[in-house]
């Protein structure tokens, strides 16, 4: 049975894959390291049964320790900086977190199940479509043989730790697997990214702010589908190969925006409260959400599309995405809404304060 060493495990996605493997598999042992940054919300893991150590993945004598002391033999490797905008600004973290980070965990890991003990383990690397670069309107979606281009300082770590996830299993013969797949959505997301970011806008009437010309494309991928990709890699992948996981729903910025839009409006005509408890919302006011659309500067070196191929993931893990984007949408929206002491929590600490050094002079 799977003893779980689940890295960057109070942030988003990881936070979910905990939650959904624990479902899946409830008598695996989990143990979340998790060093609490900007990103990181004990909160998310509220409820769920798991062990949380408070530390950072660069430190190699405490996941050498924490393997061995555990019994751990499977590492799911989620930790990491995140977000392109903060690459732009900072890249020294991604750096450190993404590359040396990663590698120092590589190290334990082949410390102590190669070096050591010897035994069966698998090493599960979570990593990103960005890997790839930018795609043209035809060009066909990223497989896994597709060469790597990136293009932001975020992209530019990513494919440098998947790079030496790679140079382990060739070199040493660690057992890894890597999933690099496309924009996740869903609960317990922080909210500097797109999605999240645009529907607590809309609740306080703040503005919308499009990069550019907004005609983007992203691969939409619900956050839950999202871990029983990786669920699926960790269950039935093979070591030293790659799997690309994907949400089926490539779609233009405006699109999803709208969509928000939207679906911000039916909410508040079909639940009288959400006008009280969101006063400054346009929608309370009987104004259309659009109407905080606003158009800024685009990103630096902004990625036209993104698009996955998932066939192998498909014929090899059996892994289709369950949800169309709309149903996918509708359940964040529902969650958000439901969930305000979470979203308030983050919004009245870290986040805040970041806001407030970096974007206010911007
Ligand atoms: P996130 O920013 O929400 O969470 C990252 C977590 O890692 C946080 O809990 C943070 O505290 C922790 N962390 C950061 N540095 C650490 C360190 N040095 N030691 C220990 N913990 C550390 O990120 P996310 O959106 O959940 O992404 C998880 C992984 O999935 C990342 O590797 C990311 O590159 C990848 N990914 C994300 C997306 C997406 O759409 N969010 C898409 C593709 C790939
Ligand atoms: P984001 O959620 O940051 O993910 P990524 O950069 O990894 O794709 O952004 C998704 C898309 O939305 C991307 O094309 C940038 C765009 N975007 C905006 O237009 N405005 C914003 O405020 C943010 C955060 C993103």
């Amino acid at each position: 049975m799977a003893s779980l060493l689940v890295t960057g495990g109070a942030g988003f996605i990881g936070a979910n894959f905990v939650r959904y493997r624990r479902t899946t598999h409830p008598a695996e042992a989990i143990v979340v390291l998790d060093a609490l940054t900007y990103a990181g919300n004990r909160a998310s893991l509220d409820g769920v049964e798991c062990e949380f150590v408070h530390g950072d993945i660069a430190d190699t004598a405490l996941v050498e320790r924490l393997l061995r002391e555990r019994g751990i033999n499977t590492i799911v490797h989620f930790a990491a900086e995140s977000h392109v905008d903060r690459s732009i600004h900072g890249p020294d973290a991604f750096i450190e977190n993404n590359v040396l980070g990663t590698h120092s965990l590589l190290k334990a890991a082949r410390t102590v199940w190669l070096a050591g003990s010897g035994m069966p383990h698998r090493f599960h690397h979570v990593s990103t479509d960005e890997v790839y670069g930018s795609l043209g309107p035809g060009d066909p979606a990223f497989s896994e043989t597709t060469p790597y281009a990136p293009n932001s300082p975020y992209s530019a770590s990513k494919a440098a730790s998947d790079h030496l996830v790679r140079a382990y299993h060739h070199t040493y013969g660690l057992q890894t697997t890597v999933t690099n797949c496309s924009n996740n959505y869903g609960p317990y997301q922080f909210p500097e990214k797109l999605i999240p970011l645009f529907l607590i806008n809309a609740l306080h009437g703040r503005p919308l702010p499009i990069y550019g010309d907004g005609l983007q494309v992203r691969d939409w991928l619900h956050v839950e589908d999202h871990c029983r990709g990786i669920s699926a890699a960790l269950d039935r992948g093979k070591p030293g190969e790659t799997y690309n996981i994907g949400g089926g729903a490539e779609l233009p910025n405006l699109t999803v925006i709208d969509t928000l839009c939207a679906a911000v409006d039916a909410a508040f005509a079909g639940d009288a409260a959400l006008a009280e408890r969101f006063p400054d919302a346009p929608a309370a006011k009987g104004i259309v959400t659009s109407t905080l659309k606003t158009t800024v500067a685009d990103r630096p070196g902004h990625d036209r599309r993104y698009a996955i191929d998932e066939r192998k993931a498909r014929a090899e893990l059996g892994y289709a995405p369950a949800r169309t984007f709309e149903q996918g949408f509708a359940a964040t929206l529902a969650w958000y809404l439901a969930n305000e002491g979470w979203w308030r929590g983050v919004l009245d600490g870290s986040y805040r304060d970041w806001v407030a050094t970096n974007y206010a002079t911007r």
